[in-house]
C-alpha cells in the first residue's frame, strides 16, 4: 500500500525501511507533523502512518478521507490525538502498537525516581564542574518506601514488579484490577487513599476525558508533602499550574515528566538556536527538583524495531483484511478496555 509517514526522524526511516523488507509497502517519509498545513501531503496516500503529536481531529480526517485515505496506522500505544468518531463516520480504519516496550517505559519511570531520589542530575553537572561537595545532594532510600501505581496495564505491572523489588510497599488504582498486581504483592486502593498515603506516585493511564488534568490541585493537596510525581503516560494528565504551584509550596517534594501537557510544539525538535515561548515549560526547568526528559520512554531499540514490524504488518493485515482486533482502535474497542 501506499504510506505517508509523518513525523518522521532518521530513526524511524532505519527502522521502517528494515522491515519494509518484509512488507514492500510503499513508504513515502515527511519530516513535518500532521497539521492543518500539512495534511495535504498525505493526499493521494491510501494510508497515513502517524506518530503521538500528530494532529488527526475531525477536520483533518475529513480531508484525508476525501484525498483517498482509509487507514491511519498510528506507530505508538495512545490514540488521544485521534478523533475515533470522526474516524468511524468517514470509514477510516486507525490501529495502533497496543504494546512494543512496557519494560522499557517502566524503566525509563524507575530512571526518573531514581535520578530525582538520589540528585544524580545536579551530582552529574557538579563533578563535571570540579565540585565535590555533597551539600544539598542528601537522598532518600526506597526501601521501605510506598509508592502509588496509577493504571496497572502492561506498563504500570512492570512498575508494580520493579518497585516491589526495590523493597517498596506498593498501592495501585485501576477500575479495571489486573489479578498480576496482587499476586507480585501489590495493594488496591481507592485514588484518595492512594494520594494521601504514597511517598512516590507515578502514572500510567491512557489520557481520556475521564484522566485529563487527574493530577490537579484538588488531588495534590491531598498527597504527603514532598511526595514525588512521575509522570509517563501524557501531558495532559498533569495540571501543570497546579503541580508549579505545588512546587512552589513544597508539597511536590520531586517531579520527574517524560510527557508535558503542551509537548507537540517543543519535543522531538531541536530547539537550542531558539527562544522558547511556553512560559509554564520553562518554569518547571528552573526547580532544582524536577526533572524532564522529552517523551523518550518508550525510544529503545526493541520498542523501535516493534514498533515498525507491527506497523507495517498492521497495515500488511488490513489490505488483506486479516487486521487483529487488539490492534485495531475503535470506540467500542476503547469502551470495552476501562
Ligand atoms: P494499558 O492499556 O496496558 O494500561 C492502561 C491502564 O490504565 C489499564 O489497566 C486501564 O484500566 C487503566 N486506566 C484507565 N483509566 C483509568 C483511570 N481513570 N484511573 C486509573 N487507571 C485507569 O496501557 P500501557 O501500555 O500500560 O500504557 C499506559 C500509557 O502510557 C499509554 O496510554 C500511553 O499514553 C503511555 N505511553 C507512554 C510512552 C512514552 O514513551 N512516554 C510509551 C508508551 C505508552
Amino acid at each position: 500500500m501506499r504510506v505517508a509517514v509523518f513525523s518522521t526522524k532518521p530513526y524511524d526511516v532505519e527502522f521502517l525501511e528494515e522491515a519494509n523488507k518484509r512488507h514492500s509497502h510503499t513508504l513515502v517519509y515527511f519530516e513535518p507533523h500532521l497539521t492543518p498545513e500539512t495534511c495535504k501531503l498525505g493526499f493521494g496516500f491510501e494510508v497515513v502512518c502517524a506518530f503521538v503529536n500528530d494532529q488527526l481531529n475531525r477536520a483533518i480526517l475529513t480531508s484525508l478521507a476525501q484525498h483517498g485515505v482509509r487507514l491511519i496506522a498510528l506507530r505508538c500505544a495512545g490514540f488521544n490525538n485521534v478523533d475515533l468518531t470522526a474516524a468511524e463516520d468517514l470509514g477510516i480504519t486507525v490501529t495502533r502498537i497496543p504494546s512494543y516496550s512496557p519494560h522499557g517505559v517502566a524503566e525509563h519511570a524507575v530512571a526518573l525516581i531514581l535520578t530525582l531520589n538520589r540528585k544524580i542530575h545536579r551530582a552529574y553537572n557538579r563533578v563535571r564542574d570540579g565540585n565535590f561537595s555533597l551539600k544539598g545532594l542528601m537522598g532518600f532510600e526506597l526501601y521501605g518506601k510506598t509508592a502509588g501505581i496509577v493504571g496497572t496495564g502492561k506498563i504500570g505491572i512492570n512498575m508494580v514488579g520493579i518497585l516491589r523489588g526495590f523493597g517498596m510497599s506498593v498501592l495501585a488504582f485501576d477500575p479495571c484490577p489486573n489479578p498480576e498486581c496482587t499476586s507480585l504483592g501489590g495493594r488496591y486502593v481507592s485514588l484518595s487513599e492512594l494520594w494521601a498515603l504514597s511517598d512516590i506516585i507515578s502514572v500510567h493511564v491512557p489520557l481520556t476525558p475521564e484522566t485529563y488534568h487527574m493530577i490537579n490541585e484538588q488531588a495534590v493537596g491531598q498527597m504527603k508533602r514532598g511526595v514525588m510525581i512521575i509522570n509517563t503516560s501524557r501531558g495532559g494528565i498533569i495540571d501543570t499550574a497546579a503541580v508549579i504551584r505545588g512546587l512552589k509550596s513544597g508539597r511536590i517534594g520531586f517531579l520527574g515528566l517524560d510527557v508535558y501537557e503542551e509537548e507537540g510544539d517543543l519535543f522531538f525538535e531541536d530547539l537550542s538556536e531558539q527562544i522558547i515561548q511556553d512560559d509554564f515549560f520553562m518554569r518547571l526547568l528552573t526547580f532544582p527538583n524536577v526533572v524532564v526528559t522529552g517523551h523518550q520512554a518508550f525510544f529503545t531499540d526493541n520498542a523501535l524495531r516493534n514498533i515498525a514490524e507491527t506497523t507495517l504488518q498492521n497495515i500488511s493485515d488490513y489490505e488483506r483484511h486479516q487486521l487483529l482486533p487488539v490492534n485495531r482502535v475503535t470506540r467500542a474497542n476503547v469502551r470495552n478496555e476501562k
